[in-house]
């Protein structure tokens, strides 16, 4: 049976894993491109997980996710909910950035997917948002995008799942910001807050 695990025992549990994280080599060519790995930030008790795609070029710099473009406006979409970063746990489907951005590779998502499994269990999110169609599909094991996949809660393991357009999708594409609200809304109204 599973045994409640108290803040202290989390973040003692991730900070092991971001140890094994930092020097991983499971996929040789991301562990030769690299600076660090982006093993993700937040509360260890968080009710909320945010999952991405990848680091970029300024995580992978800072190690941490979401500090660059895409991350300014995700703080501003944080904001807008009524929510503050250091309560949410922030993670993405890859730990390493893949060289030029690429997408991350199925051997590379497979690879890291224990770290991934690892810090849901540990900090066991009532609710996870997927930011973008890699995100969703790889959390959930799907093929549909995710402007298919939005709008809707989605259930894995314990965690009801909402899935939206990826941040970076947003700086591209300004007109979907609308639908990212909504989802946002329909999210929160979830969690007993009505933004509207
Ligand atoms: N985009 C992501 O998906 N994750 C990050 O951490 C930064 C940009």
């Amino acid at each position: 049976a599973e045994v409640m695990e108290t803040a202290e025992q989390k973040q003692d549990g991730l900070l092991k894993l971001a140890d094994i994280v930092a020097s991983c080599q499971r996929c040789e060519k991301l562990a030769d491109s690299r600076r660090q790995t982006v093993f993700g930030v937040g509360n260890p008790d968080a009710e909320i997980m945010f999952i991405g795609e990848a680091p970029g070029a300024d995580e992978d710099r800072q190690g941490e996710p979401f500090v660059g473009a895409a991350g300014q406006l995700l703080n501003k979409i944080i904001e807008a909910c009524g929510l503050r970063r250091d309560e949410i746990y922030i993670c993405n489907i890859l730990r390493c950035r893949p060289p030029g951005n690429r997408n991350p590779l199925p051997q590379e998502v497979a690879n890291c997917r224990e770290f991934l499994d690892g810090q849901i269990k540990i900090v066991n999110p009532t609710h996870i948002v997927c930011w973008g169609t890699v995100a969703a599909q790889n959390l959930l094991q799907v093929t549909e995008s995710v402007g298919r996949l939005r709008g809707q809660f989605l259930q894995h393991g314990d965690a009801r799942v909402l899935c939206t357009y990826h941040p970076s999708y947003l700086l591209r594409n300004p007109s979907a910001k609308k639908q990212v609200w909504d989802d946002m809304k329909l999210f929160m109204k979830d969690r007993g807050v009505d933004l509207g």
